[in-house]
């Protein structure tokens, strides 16, 4: 697929679908629709009036091709009156390519913005919005057609300049990292185990001078995670630790780890989950997905940061030697742990892999992790709970969030409710009670982190969806990725 810049008029330009951002109040008037009414010689005006199309954000509207106009077919998609955000740009891309691959393969795009953010954004949604899961499909089931060309269709006075280039390249790098992450996120735990996932980072790491280091069972074991390993023992996989490593060639830059909770599966362990809950448990590693997408997308972006992604994989099964409620086990940081229910396990394997982030000495430490169903009673389905132990990083996520478009909201980290983690026979105990089991869990975490700047991002909720929505496809999001690259974007060096 190429995504390329062009002056080319949109009247003349041949391909099977032309789409066009419709934004302003005054949408009706715009000189473009009124452009394009001429050459399809009135009949896109009065078929918008039969129809009583609205221009609303996110609602499309179809006219085959007719009169002049070279393309096949046309796409207009209603951006509303707000101001247009990049977010806004990026949804317009997406539709347009979702319209264009159920029939075609060319795509001309015309946007209300231009400038190299609209651009990067538009070229992101392009690549995210060609995204199918398709690797299990045979035959007749198979896509039949797939983006082969994108053209962006710029002011013809305008000249395509390199940084608009640059802006594209890097709006398409975001774009493959993203679905990546959703590739991770679908692909279900008998082709994805801990050992493939750490292959993948591995091998995708070497692509983008990346370093990545990989830990198994042995070395995990030497490392010292008795809590990674013990929500591995009722498996027959192997356990992976990994870590991945960018560093941008400067003497002195901010130093970000990212942690990732990688379960491929969570059966619940002996505390069993129902069959309908455990139906999605192959996305119990959306956080590791998320962890990885971001340190490529990091690299390949060049940004100048220092980024790690820090993964603790395993899945979480019933074997015979499977740990049991009332275990207790050490952790790498040296607390014990007493076992209350074993579907809390990714807090576990969480807490040896925050106790190891915290030994890079990072500025920031952030963790994403599907960790709670708690999480979504509490805040939906398209929304991931923020928990912080520092003010100023709460509020530079939020505002990373605000331009990313993605949705998180700022949750409590109650001191009052840590008694709830108070143990009889050992330093802590590893749920609290039903209520605020967000909290609970986010407090378990925060025991593990010292006197690092970290924020928890609990994406249970946006981290997989039943239905596509805006510019989630259904199944894995890769929701995350872009908020963190604005969160890296805003460092100050
Ligand atoms: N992976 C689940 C959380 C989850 C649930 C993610 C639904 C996505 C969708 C997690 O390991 C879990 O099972 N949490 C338990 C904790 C409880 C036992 C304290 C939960 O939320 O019920
Ligand atoms: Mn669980
Ligand atoms: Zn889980």
């Amino acid at each position: 697929m190429t995504i390329s810049l062009s002056t080319e008029s949109l009247v003349s330009i041949n391909v099977d679908l032309l789409a066009v951002g419709v934004s302003g109040k005054n949408w009706l008037k715009d000189p473009t629709l009124l452009r394009l009414d001429r050459a399809c010689d009135g009949a896109l005006l009065k078929s918008i009036k039969q129809e009583e199309w609205k221009a609303k954000v996110g609602d499309t509207f179809r006219l085959s091709g007719r009169g002049r106009l070279k393309a096949k077919r046309l796409l207009l998609v209603g951006m509303g009156d707000a101001e247009l955000t990049p977010n806004a740009q990026r949804l317009l891309a997406v539709k347009a390519v979702r319209e264009l691959i159920a029939k075609g393969s060319t795509l001309a795009l015309l946007a209300p913005h231009t400038d190299d953010a609209a651009l990067s954004a538009l070229a992101d949604g392009i690549t995210t919005g060609a995204y199918r899961f398709a690797r299990y499909l045979t035959g007749d089931r198979k896509p039949k057609h797939a983006l082969k060309r994108a053209v962006i269709l710029l002011d013809q006075k305008a000249k395509p300049s390199a940084e608009a280039r640059a802006a594209i390249a890097a709006g398409e790098a975001i774009g493959e990292s993203v679905n990546l992450a959703r590739d991770l996120v679908n692909i279900p735990a008998n082709d994805l185990t801990a050992t493939g996932l750490a292959n993948v980072a591995a091998h995708e790491s070497k692509r983008f001078g990346v370093t990545c280091k990989v830990f198994d069972k042995k070395g995990i074991e030497k490392l010292g995670m008795p809590l990674l390993l013990a929500v591995n023992r009722g498996s027959t996989e192997e356990p992976r630790f990994f870590h991945m490593t960018y560093k941008p060639g400067l003497a002195k830059c901010p130093k970000v780890v990212f942690v990732g909770k990688g379960l491929t599966f969570d059966s619940g362990g002996l505390c069993l989950k129902t069959a309908d809950g455990m139906m999605d448990m192959k996305m119990d590693m959306a956080g590791a997905a998320t962890t990885i997408a971001i340190v490529l997308a990091a690299a390949r972006l060049q940004l100048p940061v220092e980024v790690h992604g820090v993964v603790a994989s395993t899945d979480n099964m019933t074997g015979g030697n499977a740990y049991r409620p009332g275990d207790v086990y050490p952790s790498l940081d040296g607390k014990t742990v007493e076992i209350i229910n074993t579907d809390a396990e990714g807090r576990l394997v969480l807490a040896d892999a925050l106790a190891y982030a915290r030994a890079l000495d990072p500025d920031y430490m952030l963790d994403h992790a599907t960790l709670t169903g708690a999480c979504m009673v509490a805040l939906g389905s398209f929304r991931a709970g923020l928990f912080s132990n520092d003010d100023g990083l709460r509020q530079a996520y939020e505002a990373a969030a605000k331009q990313s478009g993605e949705k998180f909201w700022p949750m409590p980290l109650d001191d009052d409710m840590r008694d709830q983690l108070k143990s009889g026979i050992a330093d802590l105990k590893h749920t609290g009670s039903r209520n605020g089991g967000a909290i609970t869990a986010a407090l378990f975490l925060r025991e593990f982190v010292g006197k690092a700047k970290w924020a928890h991002l609990d994406i249970a909720g946006p981290g997989m969806g039943s239905e596509a929505r805006g510019i989630h496809p259904k199944g894995g999001t890769g929701f995350g990725v872009l908020t963190a690259l604005e969160f890296l974007k805003a460092l100050p060096n």
